[in-house]
């Protein structure tokens, strides 16, 4: 009796992997996890043909810089492959300690402490600082670490519209006026290009004496001095409490940080459970981001670059009449409002050698489907040109 009740449960879980609609409809198009037959800068090699890397997170185009590679073979050389265990235990070496404290005074605060990834810093900045009885303050719009991370905490979550201070207001005016506040935006919003308006929000998040939480993964590298983020672009750096983002992105590497006072970081050293248990960081994603955050500060071209291209980048768009979601940086959404749409898009875009990535409802809000396109620092003045090409010929395809 009880091994039948058993198998049935299983059936049950099988059953539903194999009828997952959802899972149907992505084997049917493929438009994910396309693997790559070989990359070199934003060129990509896909079924035999040289395609534009229009989507990528390599902002500053440092992935294939000579510095980084060479740090991470000698990082690997020198300390192998692994670290094998976690900081807490085994897994701490001193390129580590390095690198949390280039990262802190890069970000000016006292103290960093990195994860093996960006997902991992961003998802415990709210499991191990809010808890219940808290109530946290959350931008309608957040990536789904942040989302995770509220959830594991069991604090009360008000949402409150994109990028709305006035909305935050009113939420936090009529929230329980005892509890805990955190406030958690993204400095810059990875799907809609848009800055964050954090001279008002602090404003509001200071007024009611909330924690507040900045997951500035795409503003690193990106805004700011040298690529410093966004608190420094706003010059707000004394009222944010806690920074977090990717070494994934502008740092062309693997991983994440978590930056803030001493209090804190020592605070998450202590109870977040996805610090101390997960292994640390390899030698080679730490040294490839060590040698990128040295590059940022030596060599401006690329971030100057990285401008001088999503600038010609956006007036391509715009002349070709596209709906940009009045992005403000290299992170540039087509919205196209419909999966009907966007497919379509997607595929002509592909068929001309430029890959993008399409994102539809429930991952953007009903009506924003759309084709994510980000610009790097490489991405040369005859690649632009031909984009510029196939996103004419995918607007006529409409
Ligand atoms: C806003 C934001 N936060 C955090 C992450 C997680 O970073 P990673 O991909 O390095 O794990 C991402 C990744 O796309 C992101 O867009």
């Amino acid at each position: 009796m009880a091994i039948s009740f058993f198998a049935k449960n299983k059936k049950g879980v099988l059953n539903r992997c194999r009828d997952d609609y959802a899972t149907k409809m992505r084997l049917k198009y493929a438009p994910y996890y396309l693997a790559m037959e070989s990359q070199k800068d934003t060129t990509v090699r896909l079924d035999g043909r040289d395609m534009i890397m229009l989507s990528s997170n390599d902002y500053l185009g440092l992935s294939f810089h000579p510095k980084v590679i060479e740090a991470a073979n000698a990082a690997t050389r020198k300390w192998g492959t692994s670290t094998n265990g976690a900081r807490s235990s085994n897994g701490s070496r001193t390129f580590h300690v390095e690198l949390e404290e280039k990262l802190a005074t890069f970000l000016g605060q006292e103290a960093c402490h990195i994860h093996s990834a960006g997902y991992l810093s961003v998802m415990t900045s709210m499991a191990t600082f809010a808890q219940k009885g808290d109530v946290i303050f959350a931008d309608k719009n957040l990536h789904s670490c942040l989302w995770d991370g509220i959830q594991i905490s069991r604090a009360t979550v008000e949402r409150f519209s994109h990028n709305s201070p006035d909305d935050l207001r009113e939420v936090i005016a009529s929230s329980n006026s005892d509890a805990a506040k955190l406030l958690v935006v993204e400095g810059v919003y990875s799907m809609e290009g848009h800055i964050a308006r954090l001279p008002e929000l602090t404003e509001i998040a200071e007024e009611y004496g909330c924690f507040t939480v900045l997951d500035d993964a795409h503003g690193f590298g990106v805004l700011g001095r040298q690529g410093r983020g966004t608190v420094d672009h706003f010059g707000l750096n004394d009222k944010i409490d806690l920074m977090c983002g990717s070494l994934s992105k502008s740092l062309a590497s693997t991983g994440g940080y978590v930056a803030g006072t001493r209090d804190v970081i020592e605070y998450l050293r202590t109870n977040s459970k996805q610090t101390i248990f997960s292994a640390a960081i390899s030698p080679a994603q730490a040294a490839a981001a060590m040698a990128a955050l040295e590059i940022m500060q030596s060599e401006p071209q690329h971030l100057e670059r990285l401008w001088a291209n999503t600038k010609k980048y956006k007036a391509i768009l715009k002349n070709l009449g596209l709906n940009t979601w009045e992005s403000e940086t290299p992170a540039v959404p087509i919205v196209l409002g419909s999966k009907e749409r966007v497919y379509p898009f997607w595929k002509n875009l592909l068929d001309k050698g430029v890959f993008t990535v399409m994102s539809i409802a429930p991952a953007v809000p009903a009506g924003k489907d759309l084709v994510r396109t980000a610009i790097s620092a490489m991405h040369t003045d005859e690649q632009l040109e031909k984009i510029g090409e196939a996103m004419a010929f995918a607007v006529k395809k409409l």
